[in-house]
């Protein structure tokens, strides 16, 4: 399957505020209980114990069941919250309380400053990822046509976040899983960004090649790591996770099956997991390639891991 995607559909959402109803001493009351500010804490209090951000989540979540920006749950703590829109984020807030990502909840996440639709088929894009992006950025000039492959796009992260800062680079993806890939198609449409989105198992559809950059997150989580069976992780699907038994798996194989698509002198950037820098230098190094360097994440983690083709 191979998609192109050169249209630009804008989605525009302006937040409408009506009159305050009118109420006595015990509708005031009664308002108080469903205010923003109210719900907002009762929800803080419940995801407290479902581990990442149970302020955030909650804000998140009630500006959705609003339809609102997060902007007005912040600033509006004594608007009165309407009944179905309280029963909305109730169900909203069970589910999160049940492990669901907010990110599935509401089927948004931003990326790279784009707001990207996610799916129960796509990994949730994750912050530490936009390193991989700056490493992209960082090499590829502005100007020119450059070659460059995301390896594994889900919802299309990487590939629209280089997309958008560098127009003129010529820009293909590729994923194995067609429901991801049909929700990158659609990011790519809504954003306007000419992607050419290819189904494949890693470079096996695309033809003997003369990329200049390769960037991936492959899955790089141990097939035994727990985190894979509790928190949000559970929820995500598999295939974007589990990276074999030392999680190294799709590293391998991405860094075997390079030379045939990159040019030489061409780079490879890879993001792995934060105790996995040494191996995948050491890999790098016996596949040819030359230059090999780590960037570490703001937590000070070795993330993302470069070498060039000699
Ligand atoms: C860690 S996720 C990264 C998704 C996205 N690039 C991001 O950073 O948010 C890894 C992606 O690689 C895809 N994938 C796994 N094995 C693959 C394979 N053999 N060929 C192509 N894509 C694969 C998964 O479906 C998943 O979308």
């Amino acid at each position: 399957m191979r998609h192109s995607t050169d249209t630009c559909v804008s989605v525009a959402a302006t937040p409408q505020h009506g009159p305050e109803d009118r109420l006595g001493e015990d509708g005031r009351s009664a308002a108080r209980a469903s205010s923003v500010g109210a719900l907002l804490e009762r929800a803080r209090e419940r995801l407290a114990s479902s581990g990442g951000s149970p302020g955030l989540d909650a804000e998140l979540l009630l500006a959705f069941a609003m339809d609102r920006p997060r902007s007005f749950v912040v600033g509006f703590p004594e608007h009165g919250v309407p009944a179905a829109e309280i029963a909305r984020y109730q169900r909203l807030v069970e589910r999160r309380e049940a492990g669901v990502p907010v990110a599935y909840l509401t089927g948004r996440r931003e990326f790279y400053s784009l707001s990207l639709t996610v799916s129960s088929a796509t990994l949730v894009p994750r912050p530490e990822t936009e390193l991989l992006v700056d490493a992209v950025l960082g090499r590829l000039p502005d100007d020119e046509p450059a070659r460059v492959l995301d390896a594994g796009s889900g919802c299309g992260a990487v590939a629209l976040a280089i997309k958008h800062h560098r127009p003129y680079c010529r820009m293909v993806a590729v994923e194995c899983s067609a429901p991801a890939l049909e929700v990158a198609f659609s990011n790519g449409a809504r954003l306007g960004l000419c992607v050419d989105w290819v189904q494949s198992d890693w470079f096996s559809a695309l033809a003997d090649g003369s990329f200049d950059f390769i960037a991936a997150n492959p899955p790089y989580v141990r097939a035994n790591d727990e985190a894979l069976f509790a928190g949000d992780l559970r929820h995500e699907p598999r295939v974007a996770l589990d990276g074999g038994e030392d999680g190294l798996e799709c590293l391998l194989e991405i860094i075997e099956e390079t030379p045939r698509v990159l040019s030489t002198g061409g780079t490879l950037l890879l993001e792995h997991g934060n105790d996995q820098a040494t191996a995948v230098r050491t890999l790098l190094r016996h596949s040819g390639f030359r230059g090999i360097r780590t960037h570490r994440d703001l937590a000070g983690h070795e993330r993302v891991t470069l070498g060039r083709l000699s």
